[in-house]
């Protein structure tokens, strides 16, 4: 129009328009469809004017009419009233396919230890390391952790979409309609893949991963500075990218799953394996993931390898579905309990949260005092031993934190005794 190759348009055209535009003239498909039709919703547009193949995810945005356009020059007639245009239905063929990748937890042998942690580190949302030789099965229950989360809500689904959409990954199959993300990143990823950014702005691990898990295998290898540029994101569960032109905000709320072997040869411990490295060498490799991640990782487990007869003789574990029930009533008496607060599970307490649902007896306030001093367990251990007591108390649908429920989460802080002092 500013050209004046196209007649000036009659009606005002209050639709969002996207799209890229071949040389013809004709229109080519655009990344983030889904994100677009969010944004034309939240705008109060009338519609979205989308290239075919991009417009059919726009459309799973409710309450939002998207139209198709071929070229540039049906998107100006359709304007311009000279032309009618469908209204795109939401591309849901894409969306109904299920991630057969997935699993389920009744595929794991054994492990009791391990699987009783991750059901604790799910329910009440807190991070998780654990540490065990090759072959312990450590991949493979971390890649199942999405199939005992809640299902996500429809808002929190289009959330995972949106972003899947707009790293350019389409939706048909990447991503399945109630399967919550899984993210695995390799220890060698740059802080920008990490972070999210780029010369064209894109989301990075830490998003793709937003209302799923994020796996960091091999936690020791990775990168210093990429531990250190997490710190922030997960306290705050979104992220920002500064660029030249400003800042871009992406959400980044996942759950944090982390392995690790536990010496750099990974069979110190094992009953079949002789562990080759020197204390020294052992130290170096555990000191790697000291310090602040460390900190905010509430629970660590240890996952010894199962023996070819205990794989072969074990019976299947309980099923995903059912490990999904308990954790879905221990959800449910978080979101009561902080019905009036702003946070949603045991792990985001504060000092004042604690205080209040956190109340120990004096045999167990004793019980306490007497294994951190025994096992030497550093002060920041404390609050984390207490929201992780509560949600164990909340798996046994228990109003109060009894001293088993105590006990088991001092167990869970082994590499503060074992490693660091
Ligand atoms: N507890 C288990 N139950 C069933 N299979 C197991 C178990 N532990 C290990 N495996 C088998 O061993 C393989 C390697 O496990 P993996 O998860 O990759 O171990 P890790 O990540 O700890 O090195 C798995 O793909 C699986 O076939
Ligand atoms: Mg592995």
């Amino acid at each position: 129009m500013a050209t004046e190759q196209l007649k000036p348009l009659r009606r005002p055209a209050d639709y969002l328009i996207a799209g890229e535009l071949g040389l013809s003239g004709m229109t080519r498909p655009v990344k983030g469809a889904l994100a677009m039709g969010r944004l034309a919703k939240k705008l109060g547009k009338v519609g979205l004017l989308l290239p075919p193949r991009s417009a059919g995810e726009a459309a799973l945005v409710e309450g939002l009419v998207v139209h198709a356009v071929e070229s540039l020059d049906a998107a100006h007639r359709f304007l311009n009233g000279e032309i009618q245009l469908p209204a795109v239905k939401p591309d849901t063929s894409s969306t109904e396919e299920t991630d057969i990748s997935v699993g389920d937890f009744s595929e794991i042998k054994g492990q009791h230890a391990l699987r009783r942690a991750v059901e604790v580190a799910v329910a009440g949302n807190h991070k998780l390391l654990m540490i065990g030789p090759p072959g312990a099965g450590k991949s493979m229950i971390a890649k199942r952790i999405p199939s005992i989360m809640p299902a996500p809500e429809t808002e929190e689904q289009l959330e995972i979409l949106s972003i899947h959409s707009a790293a350019g990954r389409t939706i048909r199959g990447e991503r399945a309609w109630g399967v919550r993300p899984f993210r695995s990143p390799h220890h060698t990823i740059s802080d920008v893949g990490l972070l999210g950014g780029g010369t064209i702005p894109g989301p990075g691990e830490i998003s793709l991963a937003h209302n799923g898990v994020l796996f960091l295998d091999e936690l020791p290898e990775f990168k210093r500075s990429a531990l250190e540029v997490l710190r922030q994101p997960l306290e705050d569960g979104e992220v920002s990218i500064s660029r030249s032109a400003g800042k871009i905000t992406l959400p980044c709320a996942f759950m944090l799953v982390a392995a690790m072997n536990p010496c750099p040869c990974g069979y110190l411990g094992d009953s079949k394996h002789e562990c080759r490295c020197s204390p020294t060498q052992i130290q170096r490799y555990r000191s790697r993931v000291s310090g602040p991640l460390l900190d905010r990782i509430d629970l660590h487990i240890d996952a010894p390898a199962l023996s070819i007869a205990e794989l072969r003789s074990a019976k299947p574990g309980e099923s995903s579905a059912l490990l999904r029930s308990r954790i879905d009533a221990a959800k449910a008496r978080q979101l009561s309990r902080f019905a009036s607060a702003t946070i949603t599970s045991n792990a985001r307490m504060t000092h004042a949260h604690i205080r209040q649902h956190c109340q120990l007896d004096s045999t167990q306030g004793d019980l306490l005092q007497q294994a951190m001093e025994q096992l030497s367990l550093s002060a920041r251990a404390y609050d984390r031993i207490l929201k992780v007591s509560r949600t164990i108390a909340d798996l046994a649908g228990s109003e109060r934190i009894e001293s088993p429920h105590l006990l088991e989460a001092i167990q869970y802080r082994s590499l503060d005794r074992k490693l660091f002092y």
